[in-house]
């Protein structure tokens, strides 16, 4: 194992492995091996075979004519945006990043504070976890990625937005993906679920199912910022990964 490859497992929180003498390595906990130019090698699980269709989604803020914006004019409307409260207190919208025709699709929760100053989401510490998740699983941001937020605004003092601002944007993300056309969306954490589910509920109960969000496969992992507070979960987020990883394939 390389060392680079060492200090990605270790930044998941999946490195050392500790093993029982006596007890059998399980699939699970091997969570990568040297291999593949540039990234480990993953090791996929099975298939996920359930699809769940998403609850209808509660009635959205209408902004008028979003749904037939190109990406000019869709960035346009998003940076000129005053529809909701949050507009006041950030210091610019951001709209997302990365390839606009790619086949994995992250959605976060909404821009913090660094976000709100450089206008790219997850370019704080949170992203740079996201970058290495990214990287165990052989992806890299902008190359097949496009990483954008439920709201594109910064909530102040990092609150979780609230649902009449999550409605008034979500018009927003709607036309992203449909220009996008992914091949596999993953929410990160509960706001991004939540919003894209349209229901509410733990994220545990949440994960290790496929659902189907108008059309696109749709999975759910935890938080980056939450991973960065509960290390513990890293080896979940693992998991989820390795399972899209499966579906893509
Ligand atoms: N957290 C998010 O949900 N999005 C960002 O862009 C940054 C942090």
């Amino acid at each position: 194992m390389n060392v680079r490859d060492e200090q990605l497992l270790r930044e998941l929180n999946l490195y050392p492995l500790w093993v029982r003498r006596g007890v059998p390595v399980q699939e699970e906990v091997v969570p990568a091996s040297v291999g593949m130019e540039g990234s480990p090698q993953v090791k996929t699980a099975a298939p996920v075979e359930m699809v769940m269709p998403v609850a209808e989604l509660p009635e959205i803020a209408a902004i008028p004519e979003v749904a037939s914006l190109d990406w000019t004019a869709l960035k346009e409307k998003v940076r000129d945006c005053t529809a909701c409260k949050l507009r006041e207190g950030c210091t610019q919208t951001v709209f997302g990043v990365g390839d606009e025709q790619a086949d994995w699709l992250f959605v976060g929760e909404g821009p913090g504070a660094e976000e709100d100053a450089q206008g790219e989401p997850f370019v704080g510490q949170a992203g740079k976890l996201l970058d290495n998740m990214l990287f165990s699983i052989g992806l890299k941001r902008g190359d097949n990625v496009y990483i954008a937020n439920i709201v594109k605004c910064r909530p102040s003092n990092n609150r979780v937005p609230e649902a009449d601002e999550i409605a008034t944007c979500m018009p927003y993300l709607r036309q992203q993906i449909a220009l996008i056309k992914p091949k596999l969306i993953i929410a990160l954490g509960k706001t991004a679920a939540t919003a894209l589910l349209g229901r509410d509920a733990p994220l545990g109960s949440l994960r290790g199912t496929t659902y189907d969000y108008h059309g696109t496969p749709l999975i759910i992992t935890y938080h980056p910022a939450y991973l960065l507070r509960s290390p513990g979960e890293k080896a979940k987020a693992w998991q989820d990964l390795k399972s899209a990883v499966a579906l893509m394939q």
